[in-house]
C-alpha cells in the first residue's frame, strides 16, 4: 500500500442561510495516497466543490466546517481543536485549480507576472531566476515560445491555455497533491483531452498525487485510480476504477455508468436517471437515493452505512444487484 498523505474523517460542512441550515457535506470520509489519482464524482450539488474547499480551509461565513476532521501526513488541517493549520501546507504542498478558471487569472497583469509572483512566494526565486523558473513551467504545460508568452496578458490566451496556465500556477510550488475541480468543464472536448493527458503527464513526472473532481464518469475512467462516487453530501460508493466501471455496487453508480457515453459501450443506449436529488435543508434520514431507486426497498429508510467490498465500500442494502435492469423488468 502507498503511504497515506490526506485523509478525510466524517467531514460535514453546512450553510446557514435564511432557509435554514445546509448540509452540504454530510459524513465524508477519503484516503488519498503518494501519486494516487482520486476521482471524485457525483451529480451538480453533491458536495464536491464544498469537499474540496473544506480540505483547502476555504470554508468561510455562512459556511462551517460542523464536523470531522482533515489531515495532512498526519497532521490535523481541519476539524475540532484546529486553531491554525500549519504554514507550507495549503498552496504550498497542497494546490488546488478552481472551478472556474477564467476568473482565477489577474486581467491586469501578464502572465509572466502573476507565474513570477508565485514562484517567489513558494520557492523564493527572484529576478531572472524567477523568470526562467516561470518559462520552464510554462513550457512543463506545453506552451511554447515561454518568453514571449510571459509578457503576454490573460486575454491574449485562449481558454485550454489559460487553463494551461493555471496548471503551471498550481504545480509553481512543487506541490505534493492537486486537487482539480472540474478542469476541462468549460473546454471543448479536443482540448479537454490534451489538459487530461498533461495532467497524467505531470503527474508521472512529478510523482503529484491529484483530486480530480468531475460529473463526468467518462474523464475519471482514463485518469484515475480510484474513484469516489457522491450522492446528496455523502459518499456512497468507492472502489479501483476498473472494479467500479465493470461491477459497479451502487444502483446510484449503475446508473451514472449507463448515462455515460463510453468508447467501448457504443452499441448501448444512454439511459439517464429520472428525478433529483433531495434538498439538504432538511436531509432524508435514510439511503438519499432511494426516491430515485429502482430496487428501494423498506431497509433503505434507515441510514446506510459504507460497507467494505473488494477494492472499495458501498453504503447500500441492495448493493450489487443490477439495480436498472431488475427495476425495469
Ligand atoms: N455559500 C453557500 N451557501 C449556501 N449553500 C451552499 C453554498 N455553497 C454551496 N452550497 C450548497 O452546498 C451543496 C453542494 O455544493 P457544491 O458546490 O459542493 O456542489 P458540486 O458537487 O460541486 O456541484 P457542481 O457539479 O455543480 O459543481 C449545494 O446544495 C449548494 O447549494
Ligand atoms: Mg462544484
Amino acid at each position: 500500500m502507498t503511504e497515506t498523505l490526506l485523509e478525510i474523517d466524517d467531514l460535514h460542512v453546512a450553510f446557514d442561510t435564511r432557509a435554514g441550515v445546509v448540509q452540504a457535506v454530510r459524513g465524508v470520509s477519503l484516503t488519498v495516497g503518494r501519486g494516487e489519482t482520486l476521482g471524485l464524482v457525483g451529480e451538480s450539488g453533491s458536495g464536491k466543490s464544498v469537499t474540496a474547499q473544506a480540505m483547502m480551509g476555504l470554508i468561510d461565513v455562512p459556511g462551517r466546517i460542523s464536523g470531522g476532521t482533515v489531515r495532512w501526513c498526519g497532521t490535523p488541517l481541519v476539524g475540532e481543536g484546529v486553531r491554525r493549520a500549519p504554514r507550507n501546507i495549503w498552496g504550498r504542498e497542497i494546490t488546488m485549480i478552481f472551478q472556474n478558471p477564467m476568473t482565477s487569472l489577474n486581467p491586469l497583469m501578464t502572465i509572466g507576472a502573476q507565474l513570477q509572483e508565485a514562484v517567489r512566494l513558494h520557492l523564493g526565486l527572484r529576478g531572472a531566476a524567477a523568470r526562467t523558473r516561470a518559462a520552464d513551467l510554462l513550457n512543463a504545460v506545453g506552451i511554447s515560445g515561454a518568453a514571449r508568452r510571459l509578457d503576454q496578458y490573460p486575454h491574449e490566451f485562449s481558454g485550454g491555455m489559460r487553463q494551461r496556465v493555471m496548471i503551471a500556477m498550481a504545480i509553481a510550488s512543487e506541490p505534493r497533491l492537486l486537487i482539480a475541480d472540474e478542469p476541462t468543464t468549460a473546454l471543448d472536448v479536443t482540448i479537454q483531452a490534451q489538459i487530461l493527458e498533461l495532467l497524467a503527464e505531470l503527474q508521472s513526472q512529478l510523482g503529484l498525487s491529484i483530486i480530480l473532481i468531475t460529473h463526468d464518469l467518462g474523464i475519471v475512467a482514463g485518469l484515475c485510480h480510484r474513484v469516489a462516487v457522491m450522492y446528496a453530501g455523502q459518499i456512497v460508493e468507492t472502489g479501483a476504477v476498473d472494479t467500479m466501471f465493470e461491477q459497479p455496487a451502487h444502483p446510484y453508480t449503475q446508473g451514472l455508468i449507463r448515462s455515460t457515453p463510453l468508447l467501448d459501450a457504443c452499441d448501448d443506449r444512454l439511459v439517464a436517471i429520472d428525478g433529483t436529488p433531495p434538498g439538504l435543508l432538511i436531509p432524508p434520514a435514510g439511503c438519499a437515493f432511494q426516491p430515485r431507486c429502482p430496487v428501494a426497498t423498506a431497509p433503505c429508510g434507515v441510514p446506510q452505512v459504507l460497507t467494505p467490498t473488494g477494492t472499495g465500500a458501498v453504503a447500500c442494502c441492495r448493493a450489487g444487484i443490477d439495480a436498472w435492469k431488475v427495476g425495469a423488468a
